[in-house]
């Protein structure tokens, strides 16, 4: 199908300084895990999106001397030659696919921990600071040579930029993460010289590094810079130490309006939530406000960002005025290919990111390569040479594939099965609706985005002719045995452990049994229906979505909740989502009591006793019912079934059973998708049930190119056993 004029203006070109964008779609900066020690990795997984469309295409914040590395995180590094020649490989890339490319430079201060480098000595900050992140570094307050010295880094990192065939350098200067917006900031920057004090003096360091980076490399290169503008009110906010729109932000856009070719303009405090909403807290298009105000300030050409996927909102955005170019980087990683949709009239395939954040809290792990929920192909361009819309026809093609369980790794995995050009799939699904416990997750208050996660699915699964899918058929052992299919994947799923799991010893709560009890509960059972009572402790070991989550839903339905985990904090791994700041404020602002460090040991009717992990102090909490949300077991016996009577599979013709998602081992969502992926991508190699080698991009001694693709000898692990189930 052709493009709906109503986008066409998503497509027209536009100029940024000396360079040309095809169009408005623009890949906005964004870490991967690649940085510059893993080039492959960096420039396949760009080069996808410039082959999906974008105009432009550019790497994560990338460090200009190497007391600015992030490690364990893994930033870019641009210092010396031999960035240079990794980089040219996404500079050519990109180009190879009409995209522009970009380089984000950045100087941490002391905001980058220089752990692999150990160079503390020079690291530079505005004022004496103390470091974020629980990293033990700091910096020290520059000299006016070191001013210059820093200055100087920006320089040479444009000038190494342009060698490397990069486009465009984007000056970050946001976030409190990088020198520039340091001395923006009132809370960073104490200095009493020229540098410190007003806006002018503050802006001083950026716009005096704004010209000299102009001066080398301006005619060539097109300059942007990624500011923060408004970095909010508290709580979330930095309040008058900070910049706002209507104040500095937008003054210093202003003054250095001239120097630049671009904004790109974020929310911007320290707390990164605000700028990479989560769609538990943020709508689409959260900083229209800020950013409307914004557009008084520049002559130049704005983006802005936002959790753009919908082509409507892009267009209304840039109809509007609000911008002039749609930044993306979530869209671009839940689907690289989304300007192409857009283009071919193509909307329904888009393959809409859910706001869960797991991308992000890879980075914020550390070191991890970067994962997506919807897309189970991001980081596995090069290493893996998985194309999110390309597959090639399964040399077992002529096989039919039975599939037991539609949540997310069914219906991926079917979903592969079917484009690689399977016989016949068969998707069958106990309950009346496809999706698995997703359906459920999507029904707690503000996940419901995450339902994209089944919809997209259903969608896609519908336009394959060879898919079936089959709801309300719960299949027995014998069904399964009967059906007809020569291969039989199963994808049960996971469910709670009913008797809880108290501490690290791994043990059942005393006193506690949900299957029997009607005082105490799994979040199944809540799903399904069971009534908690007014007063609910929900003890949560997970650490995840799943306990703080509940606990806001019993608020929300006037009951009395109390949170209790033994972990230091609340929902942890919702702090490398970024969720958990405005998450348990608002567990707070419900009413919910929240013990942190404290373990659930036994549960009666009508109490349930918590005991401090520290003095091991006891206490009990009257309560009407008890809420375990404390593991994960796999809906298993269905495979083990099949898996021990090798007898009646043979009988049947039933070349191989697996499993996988949370019946394999219960993870995340994006866990269980790419699972289903990587099975049904690997449905024809040796052992599908073990997964194929991956491209290492390591230092190899006496390497050639030979030895970095997927078929080559330096990758083969030699099995272990000729056989599995
Ligand atoms: C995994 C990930 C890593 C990011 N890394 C960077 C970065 O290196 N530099 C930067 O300026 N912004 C970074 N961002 C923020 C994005 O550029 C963007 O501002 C934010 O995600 C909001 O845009 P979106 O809604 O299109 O995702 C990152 C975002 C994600 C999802
Ligand atoms: S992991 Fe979640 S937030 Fe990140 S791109 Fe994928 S769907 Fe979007």
């Amino acid at each position: 199908m052709a493009r709906d004029p109503r986008y066409d203006i998503l497509f027209e070109p536009i100029k940024i300084g000396p360079k040309v964008a095809r169009n408005r779609l623009w890949q906005a900066p964004h870490c991967m895990g690649g940085g510059a020690e893993r080039p492959g990795f960096q420039a396949y997984h760009r080069a996808l999106k410039a082959e999906g469309g974008w105009a432009v295409v550019g790497t994560e914040y990338t460090a200009i001397a190497p007391e600015s590395e992030d490690m364990p995180r893994i930033a870019g590094r641009l210092w010396d030659q031999g960035d240079v020649r990794n980089y040219r490989l996404l500079t050519e890339k990109a180009h190879e696919h009409g995209a522009l490319a970009s380089v984000q430079l950045w100087y941490g201060g002391p905001f980058a921990g220089g752990q692999e480098s150990r160079m503390v000595g020079v690291r530079k900050a505005v004022s004496h600071a103390r470091a974020y992140l629980g990293v033990p570094v700091a910096g020290r307050e520059m000299s006016k040579d070191e001013i210059r010295e820093v200055q100087q880094y920006y320089v040479r990192a444009a000038r190494l930029a342009r060698e490397a065939g990069f486009d465009i350098v984007c000056l970050l200067c946001s976030t409190a993460i990088d020198i520039t917006h340091q001395f923006l900031l009132p809370a960073l920057n104490k200095r009493t010289d020229e540098y410190g004090g007003g806006l002018e003096n503050r802006a001083r360091f950026a716009l005096e590094t704004y010209e000299q980076v102009r001066e080398a490399v301006g005619d060539d290169m097109a300059i942007t810079v990624r500011l923060g503008v408004d970095t909010l009110e508290h709580p979330f906010g930095m309040g008058d130490l900070g910049i706002r729109v209507d104040g500095d932000g937008g003054a210093f856009m202003s003054l250095a309006d001239h120097l630049i070719d671009m904004w790109d303009l974020v929310i911007g405090p320290l707390e990164w939530g605000e700028q990479a909403g989560p769609s538990r807290t943020h709508p689409i298009n959260w900083a229209r406000e800020i950013m409307l105000k914004a557009r008084n300030y520049t002559h130049k050409p704005l983006a802005n960002v936002g959790r753009l996927t919908d082509p409507n909102t892009m267009v209304e955005m840039l109809g509007s005025g609000q911008c002039d170019i749609i930044a993306a980087a979530r869209p671009t990683i839940s689907d690289p290919f989304l300007p192409k949709k857009i283009e071919e009239g193509r909307l329904e395939d888009i393959r809409e990111c859910i706001g869960c954040n797991m991308c992000i809290s890879k980075f914020e792990v550390g070191a991890l390569p970067i994962v997506c929920t919807q897309n189970a192909t991001v980081g596995e361009e090069y290493r893996r040479g998985w194309h999110p819309e390309k597959f090639t026809r399964a040399s077992n093609a002529d096989k039919d594939v039975l599939i037991v369980g539609a949540g997310p790794a069914g219906m991926e995995c079917a979903r592969i099965l079917g484009e690689r050009g399977m016989n016949r799939v068969h998707l069958v699904e106990a309950e009346d609706e496809i999706g698995g416990h997703v359906i459920s997750v999507a029904g707690l208050p503000r996940l419901g985005e995450w339902g994209r996660v089944i919809s997209y699915r259903k969608v896609q699964l519908d336009k394959l002719r060879n898919v079936e899918v089959i709801t309300g058929r719960r299949l027995t052992k014998q069904d399964v045995l009967e059906y007809g299919a020569e291969i039989v994947i199963i994808a049960t799923g996971s469910y709670w452990n009913p008797t809880g799991v108290h501490d690290v010893e791994n043990q059942p709560i005393r006193g506690a049994n949900a299957t029997t009890q009607e005082h105490v509960l799994t979040p199944d059972q809540v799903f399904a229906g069971k009534d908690p009572g007014h007063s609910v402790v929900v003890f949560d070991t997970d650490g995840y979505f799943m306990g703080a989550t509940l606990a806001e839903r019993f608020a929300r339905e006037g009951r009395t909740v109390t949170l209790v985990t033994p972990l230091a904090e609340t929902a942890p791994y919702t702090e490398k989502t970024l969720e958990q700041p405005r998450l348990v404020r608002m567990l707070r602002q419900l009413g919910v009591a929240i013990r942190n460090y404290m373990t659930l040991s036994e549960v009666r009717p009508g109490s349930a006793t918590l005991v401090d992990v520290w003095d091991d102090s006891g206490q009990a909490v009257d309560c009407d019912g008890v809420v375990l949300v404390t593991q994960r077991l796999p809906h298993e016996a269905l495979f083990r079934d099949l898996r021990d009577d090798p007898v009646a599979l043979e009988r049947e013709d039933i070349e191989a059973v697996y499993r996988v998602g949370d019946c394999a081992v219960p993870s995340t969502i994006a866990d269980a998708v790419f699972e289903g992926h990587r099975l049904a991508r690997e449905i024809d190699s040796p052992n599908p049930a073990y997964p194929l080698p991956y491209i290492r991009e390591r230092r190899l001694l006496d390497a050639t190119e030979d030895d970095f693709k997927l078929d080559s000898p330096t990758i083969a692990i030699e099995p272990v056993a000729l056989e599995r189930t």
